[in-house]
């Protein structure tokens, strides 16, 4: 399946990063870089120009996140219909950020739908806490996030598999115990959809976490700031 190299950039950036799909353009050449496809979900304020920027290397652009109603009274929203007409393509959906923010399985299924019906694919994700892998219910958790927020709507989805504990803090689960849970997802949602894994992925743990079977790319916090290691793990998933 072609990798998927997804960059979450959060609330960081200003409006001149969109320098930056230049500077990813000297660290991998056009012909690697047509052999996977490369996302940056930008704040969304700064997606507009990045879009324009972006064009001319063949990097995708999407949002962190979206509402699920196409327009209304809902201030500080931004809509999947709008995401998708200013010309984004992804959007985040269900990031454990927004989920300890109280966003339920229910709103991401929703968000999910909406990203669908307007032409955008929508990355959920999934993934448990320390105490619930560690209490043994980590495939359980991820069983229910699945049942409960995947898009009742037809299209192209992705799922991010991050375990909360493994994000932003270094941390990272074994190979093995990241392979038996995207193996899980694999026989819970089938073929064709294309697996990410995230939280605290680098240049340095890239190759080994790629070469997981049902590993089909990468949702990357941290390492996606810098054009150079975001370029080196999508190396990373080439070879
Ligand atoms: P991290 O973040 O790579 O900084 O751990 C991943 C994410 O939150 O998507």
């Amino acid at each position: 399946m072609r990798p998927l190299i997804a960059a979450n950039w959060k609330m960081h950036g200003s409006l001149d990063w969109d320098q930056k799909p230049a500077k990813f353009d000297k660290f991998l050449p056009a012909s690697k870089r047509q052999q996977l496809d490369i996302l940056i979900c930008a704040p969304t304020l700064y997606s507009v120009p990045l879009l324009s920027a972006a064009k001319a290397y063949d990097i995708h652009i999407g949002a962190q996140n979206c509402h699920s109603a196409d327009s209304g009274a809902h201030t500080g929203e931004i809509s999947a219909k709008m995401l998708a007409g200013a010309g984004l393509s992804y959007v985040i959906t269900g990031h454990s950020e927004r989920r300890a923010a109280a966003e339920t399985d229910i709103d991401v299924q929703e968000k999910a739908s909406a990203a669908l019906r307007h032409g955008l694919t929508p990355i959920i994700c999934v993934g448990e806490s320390l105490a619930e892998r560690e209490a043994g219910q980590a495939m359980q958790i991820v069983s229910a996030q699945l049942k409960h927020s995947l898009p009742t709507h037809d299209g192209e989805i992705v799922i991010a598999y991050e375990p909360i504990w493994a994000i932003g803090t270094g941390k990272t689960p074994t190979l093995s115990d990241i392979s038996a849970m995207h193996d899980h997802i694999r026989t819970a949602v089938g073929e064709g959809v294309r697996l990410l894994y995230g939280g605290s992925v680098k240049p340095a743990n890239a190759k080994g976490i790629l070469a997981i079977e049902n590993v089909n790319g990468a949702l990357i916090g941290g390492a996606s700031l810098e054009m150079e290691s975001l370029s080196l793990i999508a190396k990373a998933a080439l070879s």
